[in-house]
């Protein structure tokens, strides 16, 4: 991978004290990146960044961010703009399932939602007015899940139309989008693969629209599944642990773009192993 990146480069996690995040957080800051750890709960964050620096001596940041809050993400961006002057890197990884056992409710599919696919949307839109142009383009990485797969079985979207409106790039909105998510949040157990569904074709979407973008200013927007991970989201089950997860997501925040975007598979998902896929390159 060439390197373009330095120190000067500020790369934000969202949902990093812990998981995947944390473990993408690291991995970019052993990069040589400067990474802004953010966790909703303020002591859960200061913890995890103190031990990242003094115990590995990495470049590491912290600020509070619940992206299910307004105010919060607000708050975020004006201090990273005084702070950095802005970022180049974005990786919305904060997220949350409750399809565990068979204590699922309205209330947890709403929390879902609004946690994974409304609180990915909302960082990526007050964020893309704060991303650094440069020649190699900024770069936003959506941790996904291949349980959102439009044509995938977990979500229960029986109507043909509405996935082949959902899938092809010129059908797509975000009204599509926000509709179907509303439409099918009382589904029992299917609010987790709705989300990511819901994440995976906003990826699309807004991919297209940064990627057009004149030199200089294209922010490049992807997604992907980091597969089955021992985290406290699973219980740590899973057959990977989070440091193999991570590399996925560390990869698409690094790579130029001249070696992996083509225009074919921005409508495609591309399977990297049976277990994860990269949504859009
Ligand atoms: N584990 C898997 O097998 C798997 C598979 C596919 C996709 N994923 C995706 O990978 C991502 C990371 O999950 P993980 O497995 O690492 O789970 P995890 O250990 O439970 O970590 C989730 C992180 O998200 C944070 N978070 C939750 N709600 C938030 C909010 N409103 N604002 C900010 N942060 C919030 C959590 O913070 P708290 O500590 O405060 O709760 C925690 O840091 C998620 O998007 C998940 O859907 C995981």
């Amino acid at each position: 991978m060439c390197r373009w990146w330095s120190s000067e480069n500020v790369a934000v996690v969202t949902g990093s004290n812990r998981g995947i995040g944390l473990e993408i957080a690291r991995q970019l800051a052993s990069h040589g990146l400067t990474v802004v750890l953010t966790a909703r709960n303020v002591d859960a964050g200061l913890e995890t960044v103190t031990s990242l620096r003094h115990q590995e001596g990495l470049k590491v940041d912290f600020h509070q961010l619940d992206v299910t809050d307004s105010s919060s993400i607000k708050e975020f961006g004006c201090w990273i703009k005084q702070t950095f002057g802005g970022l180049d890197v974005l990786v919305n990884n904060a997220g949350v399932n409750y399809n565990l056992g068979s204590d699922n409710s309205v209330e947890f599919a709403e929390t879902v939602v609004s946690t994974n696919y409304h609180g990915t949307k909302n960082m990526i839109k007050a964020m893309i007015p704060l991303m650094r142009p440069s020649p190699q383009g900024a770069r936003i990485v959506n941790v996904s899940s291949r349980l959102g797969r439009v044509y995938g079985r977990r979500n229960r979207l029986a109507n043909v139309e509405l996935r082949d409106q959902l899938s092809n790039l010129d059908s797509l909105t975000e009204e599509l989008i926000d509709r179907t998510v509303s439409t099918f949040i009382d589904q029992t157990f299917t609010d987790y693969s709705i989300s990511k569904l819901a994440v995976n074709a906003y990826t699309r979407l807004i991919a297209k629209e940064l990627w057009t973008r004149q030199e200089g200013e294209k922010i490049y927007v992807n997604s992907f599944c980091p597969g089955w991970v021992k985290t406290a989201m699973t219980g740590f089950a899973g057959n990977m642990p989070p440091e193999d997860a991570a590399d996925t997501g560390v990869w698409l925040s690094l790579i130029l773009s001249e070696e992996t975007v083509t225009e074919n598979s921005l409508q495609r998902d591309v399977r990297l192993t049976s277990e994860r896929f990269v949504a859009i390159l």
